[in-house]
């Protein structure tokens, strides 16, 4: 291992209720996952950035000024890259360099968030080299805005606040208005169960961007600063943003059920949710309807599709005693109803993201 190396590692987040949300200054209640980007940064004096991937191809050099353009770099994780530097560069980084080597464990394009663990891993590194510090908060800014510069697509907060702020054994209620986190303990006996459908997220991007717009438009109809302030009657003939501010509600009963281990009460709150984000916000796929009904007829609590939709992944509540029976029986009927093959995740709930200890090669 080079001299001055340094590790950085960043979870993913599996999002256990609270989609399309955050960017309506809603409530969300991720997850940050044992599925993590590692970034293992060693400085240089060259001014260069120059990262090399074990997870997917390709090698790319960015100024360390952030003066690199996201959309002159060919590789696509590597605009994400160029992205973090520029956005931190803005907030005063000094233009040190580093060679570094990234890996990552999180499926891409599965809504568990691999790309914003990409940027936590990498502005943690980055900060790093250049004796630079940011709050916790300004991190998780500064990494939105470099994800929305290397995609166009205007997300929000969640995937890296979550990735920053996860806590071992906790799932977090993040109130998208104020970025206050407040954690909550995971009932020990309660499973969360991950399943990927087979279909990697499609179309999320324009799709993505409309939905924002269209709450963005609602909320200037009604004259509120943004649907979190709707009431449900305002919305009440709106689907959009019908979805929106029952799911905030949803959020806030489901942290309180969490919160006092009443498992059998999330239960119909994520199939509402799941209900809600199909029907009204029109984000659902066959592939998502399927595996999560698949779940629930084998014995989940609830089931609902996580993250943006069009594809990705369905998050399920158990007992923890018959987690594996029911993954088993739902993946099967998945599997005969559509004929693509689920993969599950088993996870725990871990840390959010910082340095790590150098790990011995396994
Ligand atoms: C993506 C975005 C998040 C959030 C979810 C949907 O993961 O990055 O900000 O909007 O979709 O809840």
């Amino acid at each position: 291992m080079p001299d001055r190396e340094r590790w950085f590692r960043a979870p993913g987040r599996v999002n256990l209720i609270g989609d399309h949300t955050d960017y309506n200054e809603g409530f969300v209640l991720p997850v940050a996952i044992d599925l993590s980007c590692v970034v293992r940064a060693t400085p240089n004096a060259d001014g260069v950035v120059r990262l090399r991937s074990e997870s997917v191809d390709g090698e790319v050099a960015l100024a360390a000024d952030g003066g690199t353009d996201p959309a002159d770099v060919d590789e696509v994780w590597g605009r994400y890259a160029a992205g973090v530097v520029g956005t931190l560069s803005e907030r005063g980084r000094p233009a040190a360099g580093m060679d570094a080597v990234i890996s990552s464990t999180i499926p891409l394009g599965a809504g568990l968030s691999s790309s914003a663990a990409l940027e936590v891993a990498l502005a943690l590194a980055l900060c790093d080299v250049a004796d630079y510090e940011l709050p916790q908060l300004e991190l998780a800014l500064a990494c939105q805005e470099a994800e929305q510069v290397a995609t166009g697509v205007p997300c929000g907060i969640m995937d890296q606040l979550a990735s920053l702020a996860g806590l071992h054994n906790h799932a977090l209620l993040i109130d998208c208005r104020s970025l206050e986190v407040q954690a909550i303990r995971l009932p020990p006996r309660l499973a969360v169960l991950i399943l990927h459908s087979g279909m990697s997220r499609a179309l999320v991007d324009s799709e993505y961007g409309e939905r924002r717009e269209a709450c963005e438009a609602m909320a200037a109809l009604l004259g509120v600063p943004a649907l979190r302030d709707a009431t449900p009657q305002q919305v009440a003939d709106e689907p959009r943003a019908r979805h929106v501010v029952s799911e905030n509600a949803r959020v806030l009963q489901a942290a309180e059920a969490l919160a006092e281990g009443n498992v059998a009460a999330l239960g119909p709150l994520l199939n509402e949710s799941h209900r809600s984000l199909r029907d009204d916000f029109d984000v659902s796929t066959p592939e998502l309807d399927a595996l999560a009904a698949a779940l629930v007829d084998a014995g989940a609590v609830g089931a609902r599709l996580t993250g943006a939709g069009f594809g990705g992944c369905v998050v399920g509540l158990a007992s923890r005693d018959e987690a594996d029976r029911i993954v088993e029986t739902a993946a099967g009927h998945y599997w005969a109803e559509t004929g693509h093959q689920p993969r599950a995740f088993v996870f725990r709930a871990v840390d959010g993201a910082g340095r790590i200890p150098p790990q011995a090669p396994s």
